[in-house]
């Protein structure tokens, strides 16, 4: 059906623009990210409506430490927040976490809640729901290469046998296709260390909007740009 809307299976999210739209109103920066949580749950319910399969947003990257110690602190407490809060939400909406990034430099109840949510949700068939959360795409791959390499030691695999496949199936996002959109909002054109080797392929879609203000009618807008791209991973069109 030539004039039918193709649904992403996975769209990732970088979440810019919460500190400027508290800003712009008055309001400390931790307001946005206030806001900005809020929109996360609306957008993890319209993209499952949608169709869409898998939704990975970041939430704190490896470089967000250097910010002032209370935004950190407030930024953790929405996140610790949200794992102790969401289990039954999630269980009514079928809904699959996962917490993508070095887990073990987080508060230990921090860790203990996303443990708990991500095993009460593991046999959820709805959209999987990953959150990036001290991760960032380049320590990733390097925590990758060294449990690969720690197979190698131990004589479980030979380097021959090392291919693109093994590398991907040992991200934090083994098991999950890629994404084939990537938006970030806030007006910035950067992808900041996010899934770097997981969007190769994948389309780009830059907006304005700040994280906090950003609706379905956007969601829906990203969609239509991507229909209008042509993917051909590195191909030709037939
Ligand atoms: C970037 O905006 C956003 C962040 C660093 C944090 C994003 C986190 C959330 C929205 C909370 C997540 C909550 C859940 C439940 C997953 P910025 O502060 O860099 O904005 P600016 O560029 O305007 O300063």
């Amino acid at each position: 059906m030539e004039n039918e809307r193709r649904i992403p299976v996975h769209v990732a999210i970088i979440m810019d623009g919460n500190g400027r739209w508290a800003k712009k109103r008055g309001l400390p920066r931790t307001a946005g990210h206030a806001q900005g949580a809020r929109t996360v749950e609306r957008i993890l319910e319209d993209a499952d409506h949608m169709g869409i399969r898998f939704l990975t947003v970041y939430a704190f990257s490896t470089e967000n430490w250097t910010r002032p110690d209370s935004e950190v602190k407030a930024l953790m407490n929405l996140l610790r927040t949200y794992m102790k809060t969401s289990l039954a939400k999630c269980a009514k909406n079928n809904v699959r976490i996962r917490v993508l990034g070095d887990k073990t430099k987080l508060d230990k109840d921090l860790q203990d809640a996303i443990a708990n949510l991500e095993m009460e949700t593991t046999n959820n068939t709805g959209i999987g729901f990953q959150i990036a959360i001290n991760y960032g795409s380049r320590d990733e791959i390097v925590r990758a290469v060294r449990r690969i390499s720690e197979n190698v030691r131990k004589g479980l695999i030979d380097p021959e046998e090392i291919n693109e496949n093994m590398i991907t199936n040992n991200l934090d996002t083994g098991g999950i296709p890629a994404p084939d959109l990537l938006i970030r909002t806030g007006g910035e054109q950067r992808i900041s260390n996010f899934l770097l080797w997981q969007t190769a392929y994948a389309e780009l879609y830059f907006c304005d909007v700040a994280w906090p203000d950003f609706t379905k009618d956007d969601l829906e807008k990203a969609v239509d740009a991507f229909n209008g791209r042509e993917r051909r991973y590195g191909g030709l069109i037939s």
